[in-house]
């Protein structure tokens, strides 16, 4: 069955219908979520959600771009979070260069400060890195990663980018943009990646796969994901899920 390894089931976009969507995953072969925290907010969002669904497990943390809202305090309180029982990751943390706010600095400061908490807890990361490839991976260098291990969510960068993160031991995160047609980057990426370092994610509710490019995504398009995987790869379909499968309970420690 499929594992959703990346949703923020918590978005507003979700109020109408969260309770019945969530409801069709089983029979919909959908076997395991990861909602991911982006916020303080989202981050609390996240455990009432996995309290509510025994097949949802979360990340806590804060997304670069929600970075300004942390002090000391809010951190001494993200950290108690990472004890909360369904609390396999923290994530998603990072840098987002795409915007101008918050400034570099604070991004850095925060990113390192969010490894050292996954390494303490001893919890696998969810990286977000947006144009900005060069620094993610200096500071995951110097902060030792490959001692902490994750997975870069959404992965974009090029086939040169993914070998230098696979060798720290890093899971990549493919998702809707693999269905792009000019997605020629990422497509390259999955045909190099072994699948046993891929991870399946949507990003619910953002990055829709074609053909619902633009709409509200969930993790019941996560078929037309694996699908193209499977096509690029030259592999089955069932092949792609039960491996990526395996590969999320391994990395997230769900037996
Ligand atoms: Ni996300």
């Amino acid at each position: 069955m499929i594992f959703e390894s990346h949703a923020h089931y918590d978005d507003e976009k979700f109020n109408e219908d969260r309770e019945l969507l969530l409801a069709s995953m089983k029979e919909k072969g959908v076997e395991y979520i990861i909602n991911v925290g982006a916020s303080l907010r989202s981050t609390k969002e996240t455990i009432a959600l996995t309290e509510r669904y025994p097949f949802i497990y979360g990340a806590v943390g804060v997304h670069p771009s929600h970075t300004g809202e942390l002090n000391e305090e809010r951190f001494a309180w993200l950290e108690e979070q990472c004890r909360q029982p369904g609390i396999v990751a923290v994530g998603e943390i990072g840098l987002d260069y795409y915007w101008d706010e918050p400034e570099r600095e604070i991004q850095k400061k925060w990113f390192r400060r969010q490894l050292l908490l996954a390494e303490k807890e001893k919890l696998p990361v969810i990286i977000h890195s947006r144009d900005a490839a060069q620094d993610t991976f200096h500071i995951m260098q110097d902060m030792k990663c490959e001692n902490i291990g994750g997975v870069i969510h959404c992965f974009s960068y090029a086939k040169e980018m993914a070998e230098k993160f696979l060798d720290m031991g890093f899971y990549l995160g493919i998702g809707g943009v693999v269905t792009f047609q000019n997605a020629k980057t990422v497509k390259e990426v999955v045909n190099y990646a072994p699948l046993d370092r891929i991870l399946l994610e949507t990003d619910s509710p953002y990055l829709a796969p074609v053909p619902f490019r633009g709409k509200r995504n969930s993790s019941l398009n996560l078929p037309l994901i694996a699908e193209e995987i499977a096509k690029i790869k030259k592999t089955d379909y069932d092949k792609v899920i039960e491996e990526t499968n395996k590969n999320a309970r391994k990395l997230f420690h769900i037996d």
